[in-house]
């Protein structure tokens, strides 16, 4: 897959080649970063970000709490986004806003080094494969736990934080699993290495809830919604690991995954195997939305142009 032509950084369009840091860059050391994940999906009018202005809110909350300033405001940002997006001239893409320390100093202590901030665009198709999207992906409970609360931030999308996401999907490929599920530390089921979870049993629609560590993921506030007013009973709480083995349908959501179905976990076969009616629905109004085939009556969708 080509790369894109232009990377945003700091401020100017940058050719992709020339996109490059130091290697005394504090980051690579230290995971000092925080980043995001958008789409934007192609439409009669051009491309349109999907829930921009939430990925934004969340960057710079990821900023706040790891106590790093954005060199720009969001405003700015914002019309970055939409100026990568139009110079490398997408019809669809996904986004990938960094804000990172440079390389003035080595050394843990950060706030010796200077923010930089950069946007990546490049063309990205569905996360766990095409045919995920319709069959189902095979997961299992991960050996890693979810962050641990005093020692990270979940709700952060902060660099570092990812070792343990990447530790989860390096186990769940060696055992041939498309994906991860981690539990938090009490033993409850948490998240996916990139990706939140819902379960459904007997009609209702269960999610673990902001102190399950989990990210607070802008697709799964999009699916709440959509559940909600397709007349769905949504609840957030606590879930046993064994909850999964017996549910009717389980399925993942997130910007990169968009709303997945699991077809097993550890082996076990969740309903019947494959993609369940209600998950079915909902994934069918998500795409409708961000394919702009139905209205978008929340307002998620932002033109670029
Ligand atoms: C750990 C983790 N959980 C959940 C999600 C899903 O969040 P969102 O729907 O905002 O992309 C992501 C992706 O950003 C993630 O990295």
């Amino acid at each position: 897959m080509a790369n894109a032509k232009f990377v945003w950084m700091d401020g100017k369009l940058v050719e992709w080649a020339n996109a490059t840091v130091h290697v005394q860059t504090h980051a690579l050391h230290y995971g000092s970063s925080v980043f995001e994940g958008i789409r934007a999906y192609a439409s009669s009018e051009g491309p349109k970000v999907l829930f921009l202005h939430e990925h934004l809110r969340r960057l710079y909350a990821s900023a706040k709490m790891y106590r790093m300033e954005i060199p720009f405001g969001i405003e700015e940002f914002t019309s970055a986004v939409k100026q990568v997006v139009i110079a490398n001239e997408h019809d669809s893409c996904y986004i990938r806003p960094l804000v990172f320390r440079g390389d003035e100093a080595l050394g843990v202590n950060p706030r010796r080094c200077t923010p930089h901030a950069t946007i990546l665009t490049m063309v990205w198709g569905a996360y766990l494969g095409p045919e995920a999207i319709e069959s189902g992906v095979d997961v299992g409970v991960s050996s890693w736990r979810r962050t641990v609360p005093g020692v990270g931030m979940s709700m952060g999308k902060i660099g570092g934080q990812y070792v343990n996401s990447q530790m989860m999907v390096m186990e769940a490929l060696d055992h041939h699993y498309s994906e991860a599920i981690a539990l938090d530390i009490q033993g409850y089921v948490s998240e996916g290495s990139g990706e939140n979870i819902f379960v459904i049993s007997d009609g209702v629609i269960y999610t673990p809830p902001m102190a399950a560590s989990i990210l607070l993921g802008i697709t799964r506030a999009g699916v709440i919604r959509i559940a909600r007013d397709l007349g769905y009973e949504v609840r957030e709480q606590a879930i046993p690991r064994e909850f999964l083995y017996i549910a009717d349908e389980v399925f993942f959501t997130g910007t990169a995954a968009e709303v997945t179905p699991v077809r097993s976990v550890d082996g076990i076969k969740i309903g019947s195997g494959s993609r369940g009616p209600m998950t079915k629905l909902i994934q069918q109004t998500f795409f409708d939305i961000v394919n702009s085939r139905i209205p978008d009556r929340w307002g998620w969708l932002t033109a670029v142009k």
